[in-house]
C-alpha cells in the first residue's frame, strides 16, 4: 500500500517499478526524493491518487529489484555493473553524435548548440565523481565502516549529485525535452533517444545511492 505522505525516494525504495512513473511525470525521485508525493504531485499539477494507482498497475507488469534489504556489497556491484560501466560505454557516442548535429546542422535554428561541450563537461565530472565512489567511498563500506567514517565522502557525493541533476536539466532543456525537430536526421534522433536513456539511467542510478545505499551506510 502506497502512502501519498511519503517521500519520493521511500516509494521508489519500497516500489521499484514507481520510477517507471515518476520519470513519465517528471517527478525528481533521486536528487529531489526527499519531498513528499503528495506535495511533489500536487506542484506539478498532478492527481496524487491517480500516480498511485499508475504505480500499483505498473507494479503488478514489471518488478524490478528491491535494494532496501540486500546485504550492500551486493547493491554497489549492481551500481557498477548497471550504472557506472554503461556510462563509461555510452557516453563518447554521445558526444561525437552531439559534435556531428551540430557540425552539420549548426546553421538550424532547432540546432542544439552547445550540447556537445555541456556533454562533454558531464562526463568528465561523472568520470571523476566514479572514480572517487570506486576507489575510496565504495571500499569503505564493502569493509564495513558505517556512520561517522562515511559521512564526510557521502556528504560530498550528495552535493555532486545535485551538480549531476543540474546538468540533466539543462541538457534537456537545450535538446528541447529530447523531441527531435521533424528536419531531424537519423544521428540527431538517435541522439536525442539515447540522451532520454541516459537522463532516465543517471536518475536511477543516483535513486539508488542517495536513497538507498547511502542512508544505509550511515545508519547501519
Ligand atoms: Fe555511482
Ligand atoms: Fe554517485
Amino acid at each position: 500500500m502506497i502512502d501519498a505522505n511519503q517521500t519520493l525516494g521511500q516509494v521508489a525504495t519500497a516500489h521499484p517499478a514507481s520510477t517507471l512513473v515518476f520519470l513519465r511525470h517528471r517527478l525528481d525521485f533521486c536528487c529531489g526524493g526527499g519531498q513528499r508525493l503528495d506535495e511533489a504531485c500536487r506542484s506539478a499539477g498532478l492527481d496524487p491518487a491517480r500516480v498511485i494507482r499508475e504505480i500499483e498497475s505498473e507494479g503488478t507488469t514489471r518488478t524490478p529489484e528491491r535494494w532496501d534489504a540486500k546485504p550492500l556489497p551486493d547493491l554497489i556491484d549492481f551500481i557498477l555493473g548497471r550504472y557506472h560501466e554503461p556510462l563509461r560505454a555510452d557516453l563518447p557516442a554521445l558526444i561525437e553524435a552531439a559534435r556531428r548535429v551540430e557540425r552539420v546542422h549548426g546553421k538550424k535554428p532547432s540546432c542544439p548548440t552547445g550540447l556537445a561541450s555541456l556533454l562533454e563537461q558531464l562526463a568528465a565530472e561523472l568520470e571523476q565523481h566514479m572514480m572517487k565512489e570506486e576507489h575510496a567511498l565504495f571500499p569503505a563500506i564493502r569493509a564495513g565502516r558505517r556512520g561517522g567514517p562515511v559521512h564526510m565522502p557521502i556528504r560530498v557525493m550528495m552535493q555532486e549529485h545535485d551538480d549531476h541533476g543540474a546538468n540533466l536539466r539543462r541538457l534537456r532543456e537545450l535538446a528541447t525535452g529530447f523531441a527531435p525537430p521533424v528536419e531531424a536526421c537519423a544521428t540527431w534522433r538517435a541522439l536525442y533517444a539515447g540522451l532520454e536513456k541516459l537522463e532516465s539511467e543517471l536518475m536511477e542510478h543516483i535513486h539508488l545511492e542517495n536513497n538507498v545505499l547511502f542512508p544505509r551506510a550511515l545508519n547501519a
